[in-house]
Protein backbone atom coordinates (compact mmCIF):
# COMPACT_ATOMS: atom_id res chain seq x y z
CA UNK A 1 0.00 0.00 0.00
CA UNK A 2 1.03 3.33 -0.34
CA UNK A 3 -1.43 6.45 0.65
CA UNK A 4 -0.93 10.19 0.08
CA UNK A 5 -1.75 12.69 3.11
CA UNK A 6 -2.56 16.32 2.82
CA UNK A 7 -3.91 19.00 4.96
CA UNK A 8 -5.59 21.99 3.43
CA UNK A 9 -7.70 25.02 4.37
CA UNK A 10 -6.53 26.83 7.64
CA UNK A 11 -4.07 25.70 9.80
CA UNK A 12 -4.47 24.86 13.35
CA UNK A 13 -2.51 23.30 15.98
CA UNK A 14 -2.86 19.94 15.43
CA UNK A 15 -2.40 19.18 12.14
CA UNK A 16 1.49 17.99 12.42
CA UNK A 17 -0.05 15.78 14.92
CA UNK A 18 -2.55 14.24 12.59
CA UNK A 19 0.10 13.75 9.85
CA UNK A 20 2.27 12.08 12.36
CA UNK A 21 -0.48 9.56 13.40
CA UNK A 22 -1.29 8.16 9.95
CA UNK A 23 1.98 8.17 8.92
CA UNK A 24 3.76 6.37 11.89
CA UNK A 25 0.34 3.74 11.95
CA UNK A 26 1.06 3.15 8.24
CA UNK A 27 4.60 2.64 8.51
CA UNK A 28 3.83 -0.06 11.05
CA UNK A 29 2.04 -1.68 8.70
CA UNK A 30 4.55 -2.05 5.96
CA UNK A 31 2.98 0.82 3.60
CA UNK A 32 4.70 3.64 2.30
CA UNK A 33 3.77 7.31 2.68
CA UNK A 34 3.54 10.08 0.57
CA UNK A 35 2.89 13.95 1.89
CA UNK A 36 1.21 16.26 -0.65
CA UNK A 37 2.38 19.82 -0.12
CA UNK A 38 0.51 23.05 0.15
CA UNK A 39 -3.44 20.71 0.34
CA UNK A 40 -5.18 20.14 -3.14
CA UNK A 41 -2.07 22.32 -5.18
CA UNK A 42 0.34 19.58 -4.58
CA UNK A 43 -2.28 16.70 -6.06
CA UNK A 44 -2.84 19.40 -9.31
CA UNK A 45 0.89 20.55 -9.61
CA UNK A 46 2.48 17.50 -8.64
CA UNK A 47 3.99 18.67 -5.78
CA UNK A 48 4.69 16.26 -2.92
CA UNK A 49 7.78 14.55 -1.00
CA UNK A 50 7.86 10.79 0.70
CA UNK A 51 7.38 10.85 4.59
CA UNK A 52 9.18 8.40 6.75
CA UNK A 53 9.40 8.11 10.65
CA UNK A 54 12.18 10.62 10.59
CA UNK A 55 10.18 13.25 8.75
CA UNK A 56 7.01 12.75 11.33
CA UNK A 57 9.01 12.24 14.40
CA UNK A 58 9.21 15.76 17.12
CA UNK A 59 6.24 16.95 15.21
CA UNK A 60 3.69 16.04 17.61
CA UNK A 61 3.52 19.07 19.95
CA UNK A 62 4.57 21.11 16.90
CA UNK A 63 1.70 24.16 15.37
CA UNK A 64 0.83 24.56 11.91
CA UNK A 65 1.91 22.05 9.09
CA UNK A 66 4.69 19.87 7.79
CA UNK A 67 3.50 19.99 4.79
CA UNK A 68 1.93 23.48 4.10
CA UNK A 69 -1.20 24.02 2.92
CA UNK A 70 -3.93 26.22 0.87
CA UNK A 71 -7.14 27.87 1.18
CA UNK A 72 -7.32 28.63 -2.57
CA UNK A 73 -6.41 25.11 -4.13
CA UNK A 74 -9.67 23.83 -5.50
CA UNK A 75 -9.10 21.00 -8.14
CA UNK A 76 -12.50 21.69 -9.46
CA UNK A 77 -12.19 25.06 -10.24
CA UNK A 78 -8.12 26.00 -10.28
CA UNK A 79 -6.87 29.54 -10.21
CA UNK A 80 -3.69 29.61 -11.93
CA UNK A 81 -1.13 31.56 -10.27
CA UNK A 82 -0.12 34.26 -9.66
CA UNK A 83 -3.46 34.62 -7.56
CA UNK A 84 -6.15 36.84 -9.04
CA UNK A 85 -5.03 36.86 -12.55
CA UNK A 86 -7.75 37.39 -14.77
CA UNK A 87 -7.81 34.02 -16.33
CA UNK A 88 -10.91 31.83 -14.94
CA UNK A 89 -10.49 29.03 -12.63
CA UNK A 90 -10.27 26.23 -14.68
CA UNK A 91 -11.66 22.47 -13.80
CA UNK A 92 -7.92 20.40 -12.91
CA UNK A 93 -9.70 17.94 -11.15
CA UNK A 94 -7.72 15.28 -13.76
CA UNK A 95 -4.48 16.53 -13.12
CA UNK A 96 -5.49 15.46 -9.93
CA UNK A 97 -6.35 12.29 -10.57
CA UNK A 98 -3.30 11.92 -12.89
CA UNK A 99 -0.97 12.72 -10.15
CA UNK A 100 -2.48 10.25 -7.25
CA UNK A 101 -1.82 7.56 -10.45
CA UNK A 102 1.74 8.71 -11.55
CA UNK A 103 2.06 8.56 -7.43
CA UNK A 104 0.89 4.72 -7.48
CA UNK A 105 -1.38 5.94 -4.50
CA UNK A 106 -3.89 3.58 -3.27
CA UNK A 107 -5.65 6.26 -1.03
CA UNK A 108 -5.71 9.68 0.02
CA UNK A 109 -6.00 11.34 3.45
CA UNK A 110 -7.51 14.69 3.30
CA UNK A 111 -7.02 16.73 6.50
CA UNK A 112 -9.34 20.08 6.55
CA UNK A 113 -12.67 21.32 7.33
CA UNK A 114 -15.50 22.04 5.82
CA UNK A 115 -14.09 22.95 2.18
CA UNK A 116 -11.55 20.57 2.03
CA UNK A 117 -13.96 17.76 3.20
CA UNK A 118 -16.52 19.10 0.01
CA UNK A 119 -13.64 18.40 -2.52
CA UNK A 120 -12.56 15.16 -0.72
CA UNK A 121 -16.43 14.10 -1.30
CA UNK A 122 -16.07 15.19 -4.88
CA UNK A 123 -12.74 13.35 -5.96
CA UNK A 124 -14.37 10.04 -3.72
CA UNK A 125 -17.57 10.49 -5.78
CA UNK A 126 -15.63 10.23 -9.21
CA UNK A 127 -13.68 7.38 -7.44
CA UNK A 128 -10.69 8.48 -5.85
CA UNK A 129 -10.40 6.06 -2.28
CA UNK A 130 -10.09 9.14 -0.04
CA UNK A 131 -10.42 9.38 4.08
CA UNK A 132 -11.33 12.46 5.87
CA UNK A 133 -10.11 13.79 8.86
CA UNK A 134 -11.69 17.36 10.36
CA UNK A 135 -9.92 20.30 11.29
CA UNK A 136 -11.49 23.07 12.54
CA UNK A 137 -10.71 25.50 15.26
CA UNK A 138 -14.40 26.64 14.44
CA UNK A 139 -15.86 23.19 16.20
CA UNK A 140 -18.43 24.06 13.38
CA UNK A 141 -18.26 20.25 11.54
CA UNK A 142 -21.74 18.79 12.33
CA UNK A 143 -20.45 14.75 12.20
CA UNK A 144 -18.15 14.98 15.31
CA UNK A 145 -18.51 16.14 18.60
CA UNK A 146 -15.51 18.14 18.50
CA UNK A 147 -12.39 19.01 16.07
CA UNK A 148 -8.73 18.99 16.75
CA UNK A 149 -7.67 22.47 17.13
CA UNK A 150 -10.82 23.92 18.87
CA UNK A 151 -9.33 23.32 22.03
CA UNK A 152 -6.24 24.96 21.07
CA UNK A 153 -7.55 27.77 20.14
CA UNK A 154 -9.95 28.17 23.11
CA UNK A 155 -7.13 27.82 25.45
CA UNK A 156 -5.62 31.20 23.34
CA UNK A 157 -8.83 33.00 24.10
CA UNK A 158 -9.51 31.87 27.32
CA UNK A 159 -6.34 33.69 28.27
CA UNK A 160 -6.61 36.90 27.06
CA UNK A 161 -9.78 36.58 28.78
CA UNK A 162 -7.98 35.74 32.01
CA UNK A 163 -5.43 38.70 31.46
CA UNK A 164 -7.81 41.91 30.29
CA UNK A 165 -9.72 40.76 33.77
CA UNK A 166 -6.70 42.58 35.18
CA UNK A 167 -6.39 45.72 33.34
CA UNK A 168 -10.29 46.13 33.00
CA UNK A 169 -10.15 45.99 36.88
CA UNK A 170 -7.11 48.25 37.62
CA UNK A 171 -9.05 50.99 34.94
CA UNK A 172 -12.81 50.62 35.26
CA UNK A 173 -12.71 49.66 31.93
CA UNK A 174 -15.34 47.74 29.02
CA UNK A 175 -12.94 45.32 27.72
CA UNK A 176 -14.04 43.50 24.33
CA UNK A 177 -12.28 40.37 23.25
CA UNK A 178 -12.95 39.51 20.44
CA UNK A 179 -12.30 35.39 18.93
CA UNK A 180 -12.63 34.03 15.90
CA UNK A 181 -15.13 31.20 14.85
CA UNK A 182 -16.76 32.51 11.40
CA UNK A 183 -20.25 31.59 11.63
CA UNK A 184 -20.52 29.66 14.87
CA UNK A 185 -19.77 31.03 18.16
CA UNK A 186 -18.01 28.06 20.03
CA UNK A 187 -14.76 29.71 21.12
CA UNK A 188 -16.47 33.34 21.74
CA UNK A 189 -18.88 31.09 24.42
CA UNK A 190 -16.29 28.75 25.94
CA UNK A 191 -13.85 31.26 26.35
CA UNK A 192 -16.63 33.33 27.67
CA UNK A 193 -17.80 30.56 30.28
CA UNK A 194 -14.23 29.41 31.16
CA UNK A 195 -13.21 33.05 31.56
CA UNK A 196 -15.73 34.36 33.18
CA UNK A 197 -16.84 36.75 30.79
CA UNK A 198 -19.57 39.27 31.97
CA UNK A 199 -21.01 39.05 28.39
CA UNK A 200 -20.81 36.93 25.28
CA UNK A 201 -22.12 37.99 22.16
CA UNK A 202 -22.41 35.05 19.73
CA UNK A 203 -23.56 34.61 15.65
CA UNK A 204 -25.97 32.43 17.00
CA UNK A 205 -27.84 35.11 19.43
CA UNK A 206 -28.14 38.72 17.55
CA UNK A 207 -27.82 41.27 20.21
CA UNK A 208 -29.29 44.56 20.86
CA UNK A 209 -27.78 47.21 21.96
CA UNK A 210 -29.72 48.83 24.73
CA UNK A 211 -29.69 45.29 26.36
CA UNK A 212 -25.53 45.19 26.48
CA UNK A 213 -25.77 48.82 28.08
CA UNK A 214 -28.04 47.71 30.41
CA UNK A 215 -25.58 44.49 31.16
CA UNK A 216 -23.13 47.07 31.40
CA UNK A 217 -24.80 49.23 34.06
CA UNK A 218 -26.51 46.82 35.72
CA UNK A 219 -22.75 45.72 36.80
CA UNK A 220 -21.69 48.96 37.63
CA UNK A 221 -25.07 49.58 40.44
CA UNK A 222 -23.52 45.81 41.76
CA UNK A 223 -20.19 47.67 42.42
CA UNK A 224 -18.51 45.77 39.77
CA UNK A 225 -16.74 48.68 38.17
CA UNK A 226 -15.44 47.10 34.83
CA UNK A 227 -16.74 44.45 32.56
CA UNK A 228 -15.14 42.14 30.13
CA UNK A 229 -17.07 41.36 26.59
CA UNK A 230 -16.12 38.50 25.02
CA UNK A 231 -17.53 38.64 21.34
CA UNK A 232 -17.22 36.18 18.34
CA UNK A 233 -16.05 37.77 15.37
CA UNK A 234 -19.77 36.34 13.99
CA UNK A 235 -21.71 38.32 16.34
CA UNK A 236 -24.44 40.40 14.33
CA UNK A 237 -27.09 43.11 15.76
CA UNK A 238 -30.63 42.25 15.87
CA UNK A 239 -30.97 44.47 13.40
CA UNK A 240 -28.05 43.76 10.73
CA UNK A 241 -25.30 41.67 9.62
CA UNK A 242 -22.00 40.01 10.56
CA UNK A 243 -18.99 42.29 10.28
CA UNK A 244 -16.90 41.46 6.95
CA UNK A 245 -12.85 42.56 7.16
CA UNK A 246 -12.27 41.40 3.57
CA UNK A 247 -13.02 38.36 0.56
CA UNK A 248 -10.54 36.53 -0.25
CA UNK A 249 -10.75 35.75 -3.82
CA UNK A 250 -10.66 31.63 -4.70
CA UNK A 251 -11.02 30.80 -1.19
CA UNK A 252 -14.15 28.00 -0.83
CA UNK A 253 -15.64 30.61 1.88
CA UNK A 254 -14.46 34.07 0.57
CA UNK A 255 -15.83 35.92 3.10
CA UNK A 256 -13.28 37.15 6.20
CA UNK A 257 -15.30 38.37 9.42
CA UNK A 258 -13.51 40.75 11.68
CA UNK A 259 -13.86 44.21 13.66
CA UNK A 260 -17.45 43.46 15.18
CA UNK A 261 -16.08 44.79 18.24
CA UNK A 262 -15.46 48.52 17.29
CA UNK A 263 -18.59 48.53 17.12
CA UNK A 264 -19.62 47.20 19.91
CA UNK A 265 -16.98 49.56 21.72
CA UNK A 266 -18.95 52.90 19.18
CA UNK A 267 -21.76 51.55 20.94
CA UNK A 268 -21.00 52.04 24.45
CA UNK A 269 -19.09 55.28 23.79
CA UNK A 270 -20.64 57.56 26.14
CA UNK A 271 -23.39 55.77 27.56
CA UNK A 272 -21.71 53.30 30.43
CA UNK A 273 -19.54 56.07 31.71
CA UNK A 274 -16.70 53.87 31.29
CA UNK A 275 -13.90 53.59 28.73
CA UNK A 276 -13.70 50.84 26.17
CA UNK A 277 -10.86 48.94 24.72
CA UNK A 278 -11.03 46.22 21.91
CA UNK A 279 -8.65 43.72 21.71
CA UNK A 280 -8.90 41.32 18.32
CA UNK A 281 -7.24 37.74 18.97
CA UNK A 282 -7.12 36.78 15.37
CA UNK A 283 -4.45 33.95 13.86
CA UNK A 284 -2.92 33.80 17.58
CA UNK A 285 -5.81 31.46 18.06
CA UNK A 286 -4.29 29.47 15.31
CA UNK A 287 -0.65 29.36 15.80
CA UNK A 288 1.57 28.03 18.48
CA UNK A 289 1.68 24.55 19.95
CA UNK A 290 -1.46 22.33 20.55
CA UNK A 291 -2.81 21.02 23.57
CA UNK A 292 -2.76 17.82 24.69
CA UNK A 293 -6.31 17.53 24.28
CA UNK A 294 -5.81 18.25 20.54
CA UNK A 295 -2.52 16.24 20.32
CA UNK A 296 -4.68 13.28 22.24
CA UNK A 297 -7.37 13.30 19.48
CA UNK A 298 -5.67 14.05 16.38
CA UNK A 299 -3.28 10.77 16.99
CA UNK A 300 -6.29 9.13 17.70
CA UNK A 301 -7.72 10.52 14.37
CA UNK A 302 -4.53 9.99 12.38
CA UNK A 303 -4.45 5.99 13.72
CA UNK A 304 -8.09 5.77 12.92
CA UNK A 305 -8.02 6.85 9.62
CA UNK A 306 -4.94 4.44 8.80
CA UNK A 307 -7.36 2.33 10.10
CA UNK A 308 -10.13 2.82 7.60
CA UNK A 309 -7.70 3.14 4.83
CA UNK A 310 -6.77 -0.41 5.93
CA UNK A 311 -10.19 -1.75 5.56
CA UNK A 312 -10.84 0.25 2.59
CA UNK A 313 -13.74 2.31 3.99
CA UNK A 314 -13.37 4.62 1.57
CA UNK A 315 -15.94 8.24 1.06
CA UNK A 316 -15.90 8.36 5.48
CA UNK A 317 -14.50 10.67 7.70
CA UNK A 318 -13.07 10.16 10.81
CA UNK A 319 -15.48 11.43 13.87
CA UNK A 320 -15.23 11.98 18.01
CA UNK A 321 -18.68 10.62 19.19
CA UNK A 322 -19.81 10.19 22.73
CA UNK A 323 -16.13 9.41 23.73
CA UNK A 324 -15.48 7.37 21.33
CA UNK A 325 -13.63 7.27 17.75
CA UNK A 326 -15.31 5.93 14.95
CA UNK A 327 -16.69 7.17 11.26
CA UNK A 328 -19.33 8.91 8.59
CA UNK A 329 -20.27 9.39 5.34
CA UNK A 330 -18.21 12.38 3.54
CA UNK A 331 -21.25 13.51 2.48
CA UNK A 332 -23.32 13.07 5.53
CA UNK A 333 -20.44 15.20 7.11
CA UNK A 334 -20.10 18.45 4.57
CA UNK A 335 -22.26 21.00 3.91
CA UNK A 336 -24.06 20.93 7.44
CA UNK A 337 -22.53 23.69 9.71
CA UNK A 338 -22.94 23.00 13.70
CA UNK A 339 -23.60 26.12 15.42
CA UNK A 340 -24.66 27.18 19.23
CA UNK A 341 -28.09 26.69 19.98
CA UNK A 342 -29.94 29.39 21.77
CA UNK A 343 -31.60 26.73 24.18
CA UNK A 344 -28.67 24.61 25.06
CA UNK A 345 -27.59 23.61 28.16
CA UNK A 346 -24.72 25.70 28.35
CA UNK A 347 -26.17 28.82 27.32
CA UNK A 348 -28.14 28.16 30.58
CA UNK A 349 -25.33 27.42 32.42
CA UNK A 350 -23.45 31.06 31.53
CA UNK A 351 -27.05 32.61 32.30
CA UNK A 352 -27.22 30.76 35.65
CA UNK A 353 -23.78 32.54 36.56
CA UNK A 354 -24.94 36.05 35.53
CA UNK A 355 -23.56 36.36 31.98
CA UNK A 356 -25.67 38.48 29.29
CA UNK A 357 -26.03 37.66 25.90
CA UNK A 358 -26.85 41.21 24.73
CA UNK A 359 -30.57 39.78 24.04
CA UNK A 360 -32.94 39.79 26.63
CA UNK A 361 -35.06 37.59 25.11
CA UNK A 362 -32.74 34.64 25.66
CA UNK A 363 -33.46 32.95 28.86
CA UNK A 364 -31.66 29.38 27.79
O1 LIG B 1 -11.98 28.65 9.86
C1 LIG B 1 -10.89 29.00 10.66
C2 LIG B 1 -10.69 30.49 10.70
O2 LIG B 1 -9.59 30.78 11.54
C3 LIG B 1 -11.92 31.29 11.12
O3 LIG B 1 -12.16 31.26 12.50
C4 LIG B 1 -11.56 32.66 10.58
O4 LIG B 1 -12.72 33.41 10.33
C5 LIG B 1 -10.85 32.33 9.29
O5 LIG B 1 -10.40 31.00 9.41
C6 LIG B 1 -9.67 33.22 8.97
O6 LIG B 1 -9.16 32.85 7.73
P1 LIG B 1 -7.79 33.35 7.16
O7 LIG B 1 -6.69 32.53 7.77
O8 LIG B 1 -7.90 33.12 5.68
O9 LIG B 1 -7.64 34.80 7.49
Amino acid sequence: MKIGVLTAGGDCPGLNAVVRGVTKSALRRGWKVVGICDGFRGLVEGDFRGLDDTDVSGILVRGGTILGTSNTANPFSYALPPLGSPERPRDLSKLAFRNFRRLGLDALVAIGGDGTLTMANQLYKRGMPVIGVPKTIDNDLSATDVTFGFDSALAVATEAVDRVHTTAESHNRVMIVETMGRYAGWIALRAGLAGGGDIILLPEIPYKAEDIIKAVLERKRRGKKFSIIVVAEGAKPARGGMTVAKVVKGSTDPVRLGGVSYKIAELLDGRVGMETRVVILGHVQRGGQPTPFDRWLATGFGVKAAELVSKKMFGRMVSFRNYGFASVPLSAAVGKLRRVSPSAQEIRTAIGVGTSFGNSGVTG
